[in-house]
């Protein structure tokens, strides 16, 4: 596994300090997001499992040059592939984000396992923060690699979090498949790569 040192981390990248209440799912994580948002600009960015919308809100209200923010997520009726989200279907997809007009919601049955990637629109970043089970994070890594675009940059939370190890374990298989593309920075569970290939 690659780890960038967190100090490392954002002297490189920048600050990603923000105003306002952190959101409850990726806490001080969001502030890297924000460091990526500020380094390189992304018009588009997808979120896949938005939730109620916290960490967009975050971003988007720190990142004025953010054209379009897709987010994905299930509708309430949906049952989780790890027991341990059931908790976690919010009633209202991106309530928090729903007077931003950036952003553009795709609410379905079964989340992103109902989007091909001809549905969405190429990213510059993309955060994966869905489902957490073994075949949810391998296939939104599939799908988040067929609409980054060359340059892009894809973000996994949760590395390293012992209540959804499967997280953990996909990006460790990856990585040793692939030669350590995939970079954790030092304590968060923030894990990114800057994608060379892309659409
Ligand atoms: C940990 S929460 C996400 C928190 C959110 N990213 C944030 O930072 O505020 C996980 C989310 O993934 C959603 N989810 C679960 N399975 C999904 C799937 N197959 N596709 C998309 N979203 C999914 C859940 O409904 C939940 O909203």
């Amino acid at each position: 596994m690659s780890i960038i040192g967190k100090d490392t981390f954002f002297k490189i990248f920048g600050s990603g300090a923000f105003n306002g209440e952190a959101p409850y799912y990726t806490s001080s994580d969001v502030e890297a997001l924000i460091a990526f948002s500020r380094s390189f600009y992304p018009k588009t960015v997808i979120e896949i499992g938005i939730q109620k919308g916290a960490t967009a809100k975050c971003i988007l209200d720190n990142s004025p040059w953010i054209e379009k923010y897709v987010g994905i997520d299930v509708i309430p009726a949906h049952i989780t592939t790890l027991g341990i989200q059931r908790g976690e279907v919010p009633q209202i997809a991106g309530e928090c984000v729903k007077d931003d007009s950036r952003v553009e919601l795709f609410v379905k049955p079964n989340g992103s396992r109902d989007l091909h990637p001809s549905d969405l629109p190429s990213a510059d970043l993309i955060f994966i923060d869905g489902d957490h089970s073994k075949e949810g994070v391998l296939l939104d890594t599939i799908l988040a690699r067929q609409v980054i675009r060359q340059g892009g940059i894809i973000c996994w939370h949760d590395y390293r979090n012992h209540l959804v190890p499967d997280v953990t374990a996909v990006i460790d298989s990856l990585n040793i498949k692939e030669g350590d593309h995939i970079c954790l920075i030092e304590n968060t569970m923030l894990c990114f790569q800057l994608c060379r290939e892309g659409r």
